[in-house]
């Protein structure tokens, strides 16, 4: 099959490429020109190559070529890239290059952002009712910062996040469930451009917690994948771009931090100054433990300090793998019918916005 070229294997794109290469069988091949670059962090050899401004380059390139079966070249560094192109075109090497050049890359990776941010816009300020909502360069922004964090809330569900925060009282921002943080930065972002209030952010990263006894066991045991301390670790690496006085984390079940909340206890934390709280939630979001007796729970702690204007968001309302935040969602719907100013369903979450 023969084997693919990384030059110049110097940065996180060659890095990344690398790991992906090994984990799919395929044969790799390291090289660099300059001294001082950057070894492969897997400890591969290195086969040192001039430079490409060098006479000796073509000679000692085609002997690498030959030596290992090259048949492929992947160029993380745009200089490189345009030269190795023309190197291969012209001299009709019967090489291929694997991919794009890191600036084309880069040019379509953008357009493909604003493109998804433009198919959101409209939802987004259909959320915002009229309200006033972010602009096209705020959506891609906060979707491009979202998608660097591994989460479960898909682009339509942020949409609507960023829609009805226009139409959000002032009052407390709730999280409950936040793995490694990614609804969670855009809470804290959209709290902050609507001056909405604090983030508090709950999750307990144990297992215990963790287990869907109600789904099925295949989905049960994917818990057993997680190391709960790169959750931890990963959550507050995600968050530093964002990280302010106004953002506690409680590493707690939703049961216990609500008494720390209803204590007014809540806003004690160890890495930033006291973050205040008023008890007065603004704006939940609720996707911890999805079994019903844990959704009901939650719901029964936390919606009793909303108010007026408040919003409830009920993740995985629509769900493949259970029905507790459905049947729970539906009672609340039915028992709670008079406070209910508005309900929706979007990326399978359910919205509701209380009465003023
Ligand atoms: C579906 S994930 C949250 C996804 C996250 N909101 C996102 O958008 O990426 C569910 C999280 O709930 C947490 N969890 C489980 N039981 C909990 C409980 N009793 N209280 C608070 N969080 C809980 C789990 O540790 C897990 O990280």
């Amino acid at each position: 099959m023969g084997a693919t070229l990384v030059f110049p294997a110097v940065n996180q794109a060659a890095a990344d490429y690398l790991a992906a290469a090994r984990q799919r069988g395929e044969r790799t091949v390291c090289a660099a020109s300059l001294p001082s670059d950057a070894v492969d962090p897997e400890g591969d050899e290195v086969h040192r190559l001039p430079s490409i401004y060098d006479q000796d380059f073509e000679p000692r390139f085609l002997s690498l070529v030959t030596q290992y079966s090259i048949r492929r070249v992947f160029c993380p560094v745009a200089s490189v890239h345009a030269f190795m192109r023309r190197l291969i075109d012209q001299q009709q090497l019967g090489l291929a290059m694997v991919g794009q050049s890191p600036i084309r890359q880069q040019v379509e990776q953008h357009r493909r952002l604003m493109a998804r941010a433009e198919r959101l816009l409209p939802l987004v300020r259909l959320c915002a009712d009229g309200a006033g909502g972010l602009s096209l360069i705020e959506v891609a922004g906060v979707l491009r910062q979202a998608s660097l964090i591994y989460g479960e809330s898909n682009d339509d569900k942020l949409a609507a996040m960023m829609g009805i925060f226009a139409r959000a009282p002032t009052g407390d921002v709730l999280e409950i469930g936040s793995l490694m943080g990614r609804s969670a930065f855009v809470l804290l972002y959209l709290a902050w451009r609507y001056r909405i209030g604090p983030l508090l952010t709950v999750d307990p990263w144990m297992s215990d917690n963790a287990v869907q006894r109600q789904s099925p066991q295949s989905f049960q045991t994917l818990v057993e994948e997680w190391d709960f301390d790169v959750l931890r670790e990963g959550f507050l690496v995600n968050m530093v771009a964002l990280r302010a006085d106004d953002h506690n984390h409680l590493q707690l079940s939703s049961q216990q931090a609500f008494e720390r909340y209803a204590a007014g206890q809540a806003g004690r934390c160890e890495a930033t100054a006291k973050v205040s709280y008023s008890g007065r939630i603004a704006v939940i979001h609720i996707d911890g433990n999805h079994d019903y007796e844990f959704v009901r729970n939650d719901c029964r702690l936390w919606l009793g300090r909303t108010q007026p204007g408040s919003w409830l968001i009920l993740d995985d309302y629509v769900w493949a793998h259970g029905d507790g935040p459905y049947r729970v969602g539906n009672e609340f719907l039915l028992e709670q019918a008079d406070r209910v100013e508005t309900a929706f369903v979007c990326g399978k979450a359910l919205f509701v916005r209380l009465r003023d």
